[in-house]
């Protein structure tokens, strides 16, 4: 079956059918990841363009290794190195490569709705791979993988949300997906930090990290977005630390199988200390490995691609 959507642009337009197949499908993939070839023709002869106009590392390692085992042909681009510094308007750029029969458009953007402006101007597929504050659902996706890996199950799960909520497209891609599958998000983080209306999104917010922490399934850090911050105040690295850090006093608060997640860049000793961040409970690095068996589940899913990946 296929996904509802054509384009992967936010979570809020997935059905709990189109996640769980992602998810499924992604399990496939990452068994091809363990493989010594990690390779399937899945999109042979299909043409991907990475349009990269933001920094990422992560991501953008992972979208290509995921494009290179599909067997697809990619073409990367960024900010620095395309026409849109020559002041081409981005419209022009999306239907000049376009014009060169290209599939699908991965896009990172500073700015909001920049995938949504780039399915305007194209009949290629759009993913969105993380635009400014808005929308970030590969990565919802992966963290998603994550915690049902581990959990067995997404249903009645309980996941704090904790930290820089009011500037993270992480936490706008994975409340939405949280609760269409089921489980319940709880925003944590310092009044400056929260969200101006958590009802829209249905949530409960508050600033008591102590007394969410024992209640959870998932502690789930957001980083603070130094660089999304306009001037506003923040509070020093330290400050920040003690009160929503997660040290090891707090990390013995949580449950019994309990599990911290974390989208990564890390800042250590500010969202998250050393010692918790290297301990079993995180499952940091399980989230990168996701990532990779997410996208290209994601993607060969949107191209076309039956249930079973292989
Ligand atoms: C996230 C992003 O860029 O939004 N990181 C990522 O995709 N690896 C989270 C973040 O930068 O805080």
């Amino acid at each position: 079956m296929a996904l509802s959507v054509k384009h992967l642009l936010d979570t809020t337009s997935l059905t709990a059918d189109d996640i769980t197949q992602i998810l499924d499908t992604g399990r496939s993939f990452a068994e091809v990841n363990s493989r010594a070839i990690k390779k399937v023709p899945a999109l042979r002869g299909r043409t991907i363009v990475n349009l990269f106009l933001e920094p990422s590392t992560r991501t953008r390692s992972s979208f290509e290794l995921a494009e290179k085992r599909l067997s697809a042909d990619s073409l990367n681009m960024g900010g620095s190195t395309s026409s849109v510094v020559k002041g081409e308007s981005l419209a022009d750029t999306i239907q000049t490569i376009s014009a060169m029969n290209v599939d699908m458009f991965v896009c990172r953007a500073s700015l909001a709705g920049t995938p949504h402006l780039i399915t305007e101007n194209t009949d290629a597929v759009v993913i969105n791979a993380g635009d400014g504050k808005h929308q970030h659902p590969t990565q919802a996706m992966l963290d998603l993988y994550t915690i049902r890996e581990h959990f067995g199950h997404l249903d009645s799960l309980k996941v704090a949300i904790v930290g820089d909520l009011s500037h993270s497209r992480v936490a706008g891609s994975l409340v939405p997906a949280l609760k269409t599958m089921g489980a319940t998000p709880i925003l944590v983080g310092p009044p400056t930090f929260q969200v101006a209306d958590p009802a829209y999104w249905g949530v409960e917010q508050t600033a008591d990290l102590d007394a969410v922490i024992p209640e959870v399934d998932v502690v789930y850090l957001l980083r603070v977005q130094l660089e999304r911050m306009g001037g506003a105040a923040i509070p020093s690295k330290r400050e920040y630390n003690r009160l929503f850090g997660l040290d090891e006093r707090r990390r013995s608060l949580m449950r019994p199988g309990s599990i911290i997640c974390h989208p990564g860049p890390m800042n250590r000793g500010m969202e998250i200390m050393h010692e918790v961040a290297d301990s079993p409970q995180a499952k940091v690095l399980d989230q990168v490995t996701a990532g990779v068996a997410t996208r290209m589940a994601a993607m060969y899913l949107l191209l076309g691609g039956e249930n079973d990946a292989r």
